[in-house]
C-alpha cells in the first residue's frame, strides 16, 4: 500500500522549497520564464546608460552587446578596448558574463567598465538572459530590438 499522508507531505515539502527558493537553479542551465527576462529587461536600464543592444553594432560607452553570448572578448569592431579585454582569447559564454557582471574587476582586472557589480545572482541571470532573447530576436518575451 502506498501512504498517501507520507506522498503528500513529500510533495509539500518539494512546493514550499520552490517557493521559497525560485532562483535555487540559477547555473545558467534553469528554465528561464519569459518574466525572468522582463525582469532583466528592467535590470538592463543599467547597462544602457552605457551599452547599446541592438543590431547596428554601433557603440556608446561601452561595446554594443548585441549578440554577445558566444561572442569572443574584446573584439567587436569599431570599439576601443582596455588592454585586458583586447588581448584577452577567450569567449563570453552565460557562466563567464555571470562571474563578470558579479565582480568586473576579478575576471578581467584592470578592464575599463567603470561598474562595480550586479550582488543578485538572479538579476544576473535575468539581464543575461535578456541580452541573449534581444539577440535572438525576442521571441521568448517580444522585447527584441526595433
Ligand atoms: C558606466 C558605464 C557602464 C555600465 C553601467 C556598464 N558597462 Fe559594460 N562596459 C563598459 C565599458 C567602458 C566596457 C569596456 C571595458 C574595457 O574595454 O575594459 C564594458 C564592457 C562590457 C562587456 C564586454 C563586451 C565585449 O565585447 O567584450 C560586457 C559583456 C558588458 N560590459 C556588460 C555589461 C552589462 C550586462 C551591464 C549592466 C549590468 C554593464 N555592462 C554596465 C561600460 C559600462
Amino acid at each position: 500500500m502506498v501512504d498517501h499522508r507520507r506522498l503528500g507531505f513529500a510533495a509539500g515539502a518539494a512546493l514550499a522549497l520552490m517557493i521559497a527558493a525560485p532562483h535555487a537553479f540559477a547555473d545558467g542551465q534553469a528554465r528561464i520564464s519569459s518574466a525572468d527576462i522582463l525582469d532583466g529587461k528592467e535590470t538592463f536600464q543599467i547597462c544602457a546608460v552605457c551599452h547599446r543592444l541592438d543590431k547596428s553594432g554601433a557603440s556608446t560607452t561601452g561595446p554594443n552587446l548585441y549578440g554577445v553570448v558566444g561572442r569572443k572578448v574584446g573584439k567587436l569592431p569599431g570599439f576601443r578596448y582596455s588592454r585586458q579585454l583586447a588581448k584577452s582569447q577567450a569567449v563570453w559564454t552565460v557562466k563567464l558574463l555571470d562571474a563578470w557582471l558579479r565582480d568586473p574587476q576579478k575576471v578581467f582586472p584592470g578592464n575599463r567598465m567603470p561598474f562595480t557589480g550586479l550582488k543578485s545572482a538572479a538579476d544576473r541571470r535575468d539581464v543575461i538572459a535578456y541580452i541573449e532573447d534581444v539577440s535572438n530576436g525576442g521571441h521568448t518575451s517580444g522585447t527584441g530590438a526595433h
